[in-house]
């Protein structure tokens, strides 16, 4: 019923009620995560969890800034305050914090003027607006840089961002997913997949300064490119940039064309088996078709949720003999592998 004297409630702490194991959060709070997407965060504080943490995302003229979803006054969620004169302002008894979480107004103070002691602060989250997107690293220190996104974070294509899903599946079966070629033809018919399955040639996977790449032609069904070539279906090259731990690029080129498409996913581990998608597309033409783009991402979503949520166990086995592999799961070894060994994520429980 109580809370226990000096308990701290530094943005890096151990959620109470965490669905992680203890070193596996640790272990993830080092990384940048997704938290919102920049264009939903206005003139309003949005709510997000990542790792079990709750937080508030809000907008000042200095930028995005992200903190604990806690008053530090008592307790009150701040996501239902709003945001005024440059400051959060918090619906209990209206204190308000400025960019840094600095409180800089107690309205029932008598004495306006008095000092705000500094302690009287937001449980301030590192933070860093890139791609659209909103990045937050609880710990504070990051490990591991954010992703680097050819294409996306070129200025002179336009990026489009597909609506915000989330999946009752663990971040990393996600990735996985993501990775995955064997599927297509069971999963995306409806989609790009080619109804016909192909046999998926032995690929190589390639270690890069902070994640794994490999590169995979395959002939989509269908023809989905805006280039003006004709063709029922088009053979391309998908090439993969997995930044550990939960982002991946697809260069998807078609060998007869200039065109490339790029398309960006990374996923917020809301929970350990609940996953927030952004995924940001963009390709070379003046003018991406929004509207499909978003369509058919959204659609070929759908088609491996279910998939995905389904998967038992929950947890992605990181100890290699646990599921069966095929030729096809090569980066999916590689993946589990180097989360294992680089990171020590999966570690044995202490008994
Ligand atoms: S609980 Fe936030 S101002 Fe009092
Ligand atoms: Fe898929």
């Amino acid at each position: 019923m109580f809370q226990a004297v000096n308990h701290s409630k530094f943005a890096g702490d151990l959620p109470r009620n965490c669905t992680f194991e203890e070193s596996d959060w640790r272990v993830l709070s080092n990384f940048w995560h997704p938290v919102a997407f920049a264009h939903d965060v206005q003139d309003k504080p949005v709510k997000a969890r990542l790792l079990d943490v709750d937080l508030v995302v809000y907008r000042t003229s200095q930028g995005v800034s992200v903190a604990r979803d806690i008053c530090p006054h008592r307790g009150t969620k701040l996501s239902a305050g709003w945001v005024r004169d440059d400051n959060l302002v918090c619906p209990m008894h209206g204190l308000c914090f400025d960019h840094s979480g600095q409180c800089t107004k107690i309205p029932s103070m008598p004495d306006q003027s008095a000092r705000i002691p500094p302690k009287m602060r937001l449980y301030s989250v590192l933070t860093e607006e890139k791609y659209g997107i909103v990045w937050a690293c609880l710990s504070g220190e990051p490990g591991w840089p954010l992703p680097e996104w050819e294409g996306i974070g070129n200025p002179d294509l336009k990026n489009i961002y597909v609506p915000s899903g989330t999946w009752h599946a663990a971040a990393s079966r996600h990735v996985e997913n993501f990775n995955d070629l064997a599927h297509f033809p069971f999963v995306h018919g409806a989609t790009f997949g080619n109804e016909e399955p192909a046999p998926v040639p032995l690929y190589k996977v390639h270690e890069t300064d902070y994640g794994l790449t490999f590169d995979m032609p395959y002939l989509e069904g269908g023809n989905r490119f805006p280039d003006g070539v004709e063709g029922e279906n088009r053979e391309v090259v998908y090439t993969y940039e997995l930044t550990f731990p939960f982002t991946t690029i697809i260069h998807i080129k078609p060998v007869d064309s200039d065109y490339v498409q790029y398309f960006a996913d990374t996923v917020c581990p809301v929970s350990a088996h609940e996953t927030r998608i952004f995924q940001v597309v963009t390709d070379t033409t003046d003018e991406p078709d929004e509207d499909f783009l978003v369509k058919e991402s959204l659609m070929i979503n759908d088609e491996d949720k279910g998939m995905v949520e389904g998967q038992h166990p929950e947890d992605l086995p990181l100890d290699l003999t646990e599921e069966i592999h095929i030729p096809a799961d090569r980066i999916s070894l590689e993946y589990r592998r180097a989360l294992a060994k680089k990171f020590g994520l999966g570690a044995p429980i202490a008994s």
